[in-house]
């Protein structure tokens, strides 16, 4: 079989990794891809097609016979890549700009949640920033939360402690327009407590299958601290999400949406993001997101012990109910490493060292993300670099041995945060 990999970071690199390890795999190929996934040589090889060049994927998909494609990121699915590759008769892991938009339109999502009575955050929509304004200085309670609709990478979303706070943030997406249309809606939540984790399921829009739960850190500074940022490191499973919450997660969230989305006429296939705030064993949902996390794939699929392609297949052709899907007993942990600067400017070019004995700590795997080559040298060419992980047999042994890793990788100004997975130990 022949493998698309739609996208660039190290959340693709792990899918190519973990497609590598397929048997029924003769080519991988991944657009665009990185230094890294250029690197693996052999079965894959990088197609100077980026995400969103829609007719360009689908004309390599028809020239070089792909049997499979898997979407990384949420741009492509907002553009429709998956209906345009279903239309050609193609085989593709996704879900449709309609079903997407649980993770494009957060005000289509909150909206869904509370048609189908699945618990999430009360809140109010707004068009325009005099409603909202109003709003904002009769709300007896701080903190609000603010989001802009529509996809900003991340960084449309303002817990915002204070009024002025509150103000300041709306005052930024209606009137300085900071991410453009994405702010056209705007939704305005009440702050959830508790605290937060992921649960990652693959789908064919009625069955569906369970990755281990995961925790990521979404703030630059150790004691979650600082700036967000796409995510500094993550560990799974996350011992917040027992058995009984997986339940419930299961049974309020999970089913209602499937079941919900078909019955509203946009059947969810691919793998559905769940981010969760759980609350003295109560969970809710903080957002969904049509695709898995990075960095949270760089653990969740290294933890996945049955073969990925053919859980993606079934998913696709049927069968996805009873496919094998056995997870490794133990944890991983994934520590990223940064370009100093991120999440604001940041320098490029940097060389990268990776000591060959990185290969030599039992468990280890390294995945890039903003890395190319230059010649015959490695160089940083993003914001998050690489992510460093390690499995174990406890959360403890994962993550003293992805550190250990990371201490053999250098490059000037390298940052990474020293406390992932603390919180859990
Ligand atoms: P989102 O992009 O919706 O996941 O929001 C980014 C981050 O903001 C989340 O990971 C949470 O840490 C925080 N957040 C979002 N919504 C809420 C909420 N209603 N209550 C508390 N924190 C929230
Ligand atoms: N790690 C969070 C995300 O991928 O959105």
């Amino acid at each position: 079989m022949n493998i698309l990999i739609i996208g660039s970071g190290a959340r693709e690199h792990a899918m190519a990794w973990a497609v590598l390890r397929s048997e029924k795999v003769s080519r991988i190929f991944v657009a665009p891809g990185n230094g890294g996934t250029a690197m693996m040589g052999g079965k894959v090889s990088n197609v100077p097609i980026k995400a969103a060049e829609i007719d360009a994927l689908l004309d390599f998909a028809s020239r070089e016979s792909v049997d499979l494609t898997i979407v990384g990121p949420e741009q492509p699915l907002e553009l429709g890549v998956v209906e345009r590759f279903r239309a050609s008769g193609r085989r593709i892991v996704g879900p449709t700009s309609d079903a997407a938009r649980l993770e494009t339109s957060k005000v289509f999502a909150k909206d869904f949640m509370r048609r189908q009575g699945i618990p999430t955050a009360e809140y109010r929509v707004f068009r325009g920033h005099a409603e909202a304004k109003a709003y904002l200085e009769s709300c007896g309670s701080y903190p609000q939360v603010i989001k802009a609709s529509g996809l900003c990478a991340g960084k449309g979303v303002v817990v915002a402690m204070t009024r002025e706070e509150a103000l300041d943030a709306i005052h930024e997406f209606f009137e300085n327009r900071v991410f453009g249309d994405a702010a056209d809606e705007v939704v305005i939540e009440g702050f959830l407590k508790g605290q937060e984790a992921s649960v990652f399921a693959l789908t064919d829009g009625r069955d569906y299958r369970l990755f281990l739960s995961a925790q990521d850190h979404k703030r630059i500074g150790e004691g979650d601290t600082g700036k967000n940022t796409g995510g500094m490191g993550a560990y799974a499973p996350a011992p917040l999400v027992t058995p009984e919450v997986m339940g419930l997660v299961e049974e309020r969230v999970i089913r209602p949406t499937l079941a919900g989305m078909a019955a509203e006429g946009y059947p969810y296939t691919g793998f559905l993001y769940v981010g969760l705030m759980i609350d003295g064993g109560e969970p809710s949902v903080v957002e969904f997101n049509a695709r898995l996390g990075d960095p949270e794939t760089q653990v969740v699929l290294p933890l996945l012990k049955s073969d990925f392609v053919e859980a993606l297949m079934a998913s696709v052709e049927g069968g996805l109910a009873v496919v094998p899907f056995e997870m490794h007993a133990g944890a991983g942990a994934t520590v990223v490493m940064a370009s100093a600067g991120y999440p604001d400017a940041y320098e490029s070019g940097r060389e990268i060292t990776i000591d060959a004995s990185v290969a030599e700590v039992d468990g280890v795997t390294v995945f890039h993300a903003g890395t190319k080559q230059d010649g015959d040298r490695l160089v940083t060419a993003g914001g998050r670099v690489l992510t460093v992980t390690a499995l174990g047999g406890t959360l403890k042994a994962a993550l003293d041995r992805a550190y250990e890793g990371v201490g053999k990788i250098h490059f000037d100004g390298a940052y990474f945060r020293r406390d992932i997975g603390a919180k859990a130990l």
